[in-house]
């Protein structure tokens, strides 16, 4: 068998035994306009968590722009925003927003250290919110993939030097993620402890801004999937070794932030719900961390895959992350969100229908489609025009596209 079929059957397995269902790619992903059941929820059906409510169960998923100078957003962001809440999207999550300046990806990253970003976010959560979307935000700290050059540099992907404004990237373990660029130092206990604080006080800034919706970022191999990754955390003290020292950053993040959010702010944690490698993080180790976090506030797990290693083998397609936000929705009894290449209407609308997600996040389509909802409800929804805005609505009504 090779690598790739290993890890594609060993997967199949691994989602089988925790959701009695098949994997990704045996369940069509697409469906013809289904008769509703009674009671049975679909793409246009609100959601409410905590006090706030999406008005459908489409979300921009979070997407990087490198396009700040030192963290401000600018006109690009108010744009990027004001197109996909115009568009129809329930909720729109910004991009990983640095905690920290070397919390960054590149040194083009948004973010949210200091009260002075707040402003300009502020432009942009009010457009959002007028528009009937509720702006959501994901708090990030790169780790030991930061300090690098944003993709359309000619250097794309390469390390930043120190002198050309790049740092030193930090991680639970001081082994680089992938060769060239600066030896990355291990974090303290204190500085790790630092992180947590900083993860606080930029939710604190988040809701100063507008934002209703915070999501953590503890995936794709940045600082807090590196942490709870056995494939990135090699540390032998209280936050390295067993899965309770690995999830302890996690969970000490969740609590800290949980603690300084208004009652009614949903609190979102993204996952790689599997690292795709065998001795790896994996679904069980999801579901596990998911019933740890739910206990301490979460909301809703934003399920993703992948980034704690070059090597990993991933089945992409249509759906092929949906069985991990539908097996932790299962086992950890908690709201779930599916991403990754959900692009048709009615692929969506079975996902929440069938309860294998509560939220659908879409990236790349509502980059090309930023009014992909309205066609979504056109196709779903024919009874009734969609809701576009009403600068639009009255010279596109009797056209019904
Ligand atoms: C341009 C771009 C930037 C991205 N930036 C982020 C990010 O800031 N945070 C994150 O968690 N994922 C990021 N992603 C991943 C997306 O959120 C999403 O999970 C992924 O693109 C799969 O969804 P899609 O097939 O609908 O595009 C990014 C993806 C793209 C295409």
């Amino acid at each position: 068998m090779n690598r790739r079929l290993f890890f594609q059957s060993a997967i199949a397995a691994s989602i089988a035994a925790t959701t009695g269902t098949s994997a990704a790619g045996e369940r069509p992903s697409s469906a013809t306009r289904r008769v509703r059941r009674e009671g049975e929820a679909g793409l246009f059906s609100p959601l409410k968590i905590r006090g706030v409510t999406l008005r459908n169960r489409i979300a921009m998923s979070p997407m990087c722009q490198y396009s700040s100078e030192d963290g401000f957003a600018n006109d690009w962001h108010l744009a990027h925003h004001a197109a996909r809440a115009v568009g129809g999207a329930g909720l729109l999550i910004a991009e990983a927003t640095g905690i920290v300046p070397e919390g960054r990806i590149t040194p083009n990253c948004l973010g949210i250290w200091k009260d002075e970003h707040i402003p300009a976010l502020r432009r942009v959560t009010d457009f959002v919110t007028a528009h009937g979307a509720v702006p959501g935000i994901q708090l990030a700290h790169a780790g030991l993939k930061g300090s690098r050059h944003r993709p359309f540099h000619p250097e794309r992907g390469k390390y930043v030097p120190i002198e050309d404004g790049g740092w030193v990237p930090v991680g639970p373990t001081g082994k680089r993620y992938r060769s060239g660029g600066p030896v990355p130092r291990e974090l303290s206990v204190p500085e790790i402890r630092g992180i947590v604080g900083s993860f606080a006080e930029a939710a604190q800034r988040s809701i100063e801004a507008g934002f209703r919706v915070i999501e953590l970022h503890f995936a794709h191999g940045y600082l807090g999937h590196s942490f709870m990754s056995p494939l990135m955390n090699e540390r032998t003290d209280e936050y390295g070794g067993p899965f309770e020292n690995r999830v302890r950053f996690l969970l000490e993040s969740v609590r800290a932030v949980r603690a300084v959010l208004p009652e009614e702010a949903p609190l979102l944690v993204r996952f790689s719900c599997t690292d795709w490698v065998e001795g790896g993080w994996t679904l069980e180790d999801s579901v596990k961390a998911a019933r740890l976090i739910k206990d301490e506030g979460v909301d809703l797990i934003d399920c993703s895959t992948g980034g704690a290693t070059r090597n990993a083998d991933i089945p992409v397609g249509p759906d092929y992350q949906v069985p991990f936000a539908e097996g932790i929705r299962k086992d950890a009894g908690i709201a779930t969100g599916a991403v990754g290449l959900i692009t048709e209407a009615a692929q969506a609308d079975a996902i929440i229908a069938d309860g294998r997600a509560d939220l659908v996040l879409m990236g790349r389509e509502l980059l090309r489609e930023p009014h992909w909802p309205h066609r979504a409800w056109v196709e779903l929804e024919s009874d009734t025009p969609p809701p576009i805005a009403r600068e639009y609505a009255w010279a596109l009504r009797e056209t019904r596209r």
